[in-house]
């Protein structure tokens, strides 16, 4: 999933003496994690639904994505010592945003996308209705997932993270940077409105992860402050990249249609800055990242810095 480029993965160079040294073996790290974050999904999303919906639900969820939100809210969970609990539920609920933003996304009113994460999309499935309700039906069950009964998550953090995913998901972060998405069909847009357009679709949702990661524990201002502009930063990267790889890979190691954007006139990185400079702002971005992680005086940063390689240096 990830290919050599740019810095290279080591220990956050936090000017901090007390920063844990030596870097981390990200597919262990990762694999572990992951096997919680693909059970609790499986266990969350039932499929007893009515009438097939919660067969819909879990075909847009289970079996397939790169998972690299719960990862990121996991990692900031950790560098902050989190609430475990929390941290797990805060991640699966991102993943569920996600994936019905995915959904969505794919259907013949936005992008009329017919391939997602190697399979049929949704509505190409299960029909049109399906795909409104199932993409619907995930995004409550994301809210849900936050608010236990049980007082396992207290509930000022409850509160916290319903706020930080609600803001990202809604007219100030996705759905708002869907709406210039699709209004900006075949116009030139300048950098700084492309900037905005993707800081809202998909930059706010992963720097979400990020902060509600970090709700997870009691981090001082300073970390905080660093943790949203690690995240910001990584958010627009991971945008500016998944545009260049809608031109340079193809439709078999995207799990997606190659090829999209430049075919719907969408503006682009590529199509504002071209190829090269969008690869240079991608790693500026990186560079920004990593610094805004540094900053952070938190002990250990290792996750997070090198989830930040891999996702800028994806090849999928
Ligand atoms: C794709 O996101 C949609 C964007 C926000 C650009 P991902 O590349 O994370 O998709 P999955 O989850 O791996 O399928
Ligand atoms: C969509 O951006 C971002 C979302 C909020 C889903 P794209 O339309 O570029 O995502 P892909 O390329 O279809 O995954
Ligand atoms: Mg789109
Ligand atoms: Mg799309
Ligand atoms: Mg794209």
């Amino acid at each position: 999933m990830t290919r050599e480029a740019g810095p290279r993965e080591e220990a956050p160079r936090s000017g901090s003496a007390a920063a844990c040294a030596g870097p981390i073996d990200l597919r262990t790290w990762s694999a572990e994690r992951l096997e919680r974050v693909e059970q609790a999904l499986s266990d969350w999303v039932v499929a007893d639904a009515p009438a097939g919906l919660g067969e819909v639900m879990r075909y847009a969820v289970l079996d397939g994505g790169k998972r690299l939100r719960p990862l990121l809210v996991l990692a900031a969970a950790e560098a902050v010592r989190g609430n475990g609990e929390a941290a797990l539920r805060a991640a699966c609920a991102v993943e569920l945003i996600h994936a019905y933003s995915l959904v969505h996304d794919d259907m013949p009113c936005m992008d009329n996308d017919s391939l997602r994460r190697g399979k049929p999309t949704v509505h190409v499935k299960y029909g049109e209705a399906q795909a409104l309700l199932a993409g619907d039906a995930l995004q409550a069950l994301a809210f849900e997932l936050l608010a236990p009964e049980r007082e396992s998550v207290p509930a000022p953090v409850q509160a916290a993270l319903c706020r930080l995913l609600a803001r990202s998901a809604g007219h100030a972060g996705m759905a708002g940077g869907q709406a210039i998405d699709l209004a900006s069909i075949g116009r030139a847009l300048t950098e700084p409105q492309l900037r905005e357009m993707h800081r809202r679709k998909t930059g706010a949702l992963l720097q979400a992860c990020v902060m509600m990661g970090a709700a997870c524990g009691a981090p001082d201002a300073k970390a905080q402050a660093a943790l949203a502009d690690y995240g910001a930063a990584l958010g627009l990267a991971f945008q500016v990249v998944d545009d260049i790889l809608d031109v340079t890979a193809d439709s078999a190691t995207l799990g997606k249609t190659a090829g999209k954007d430049a075919a719907q006139e969408k503006p682009t990185y590529v199509s504002v800055l071209g190829l090269e400079r969008s690869a240079a702002f991608a790693q500026e971005l990186l560079a920004r990242a990593l610094a805004a992680l540094a900053a952070t005086g938190l002990r250990d940063t290792r996750a997070l810095h090198a989830l930040a390689m891999m996702l800028v240096n994806r090849d999928n």
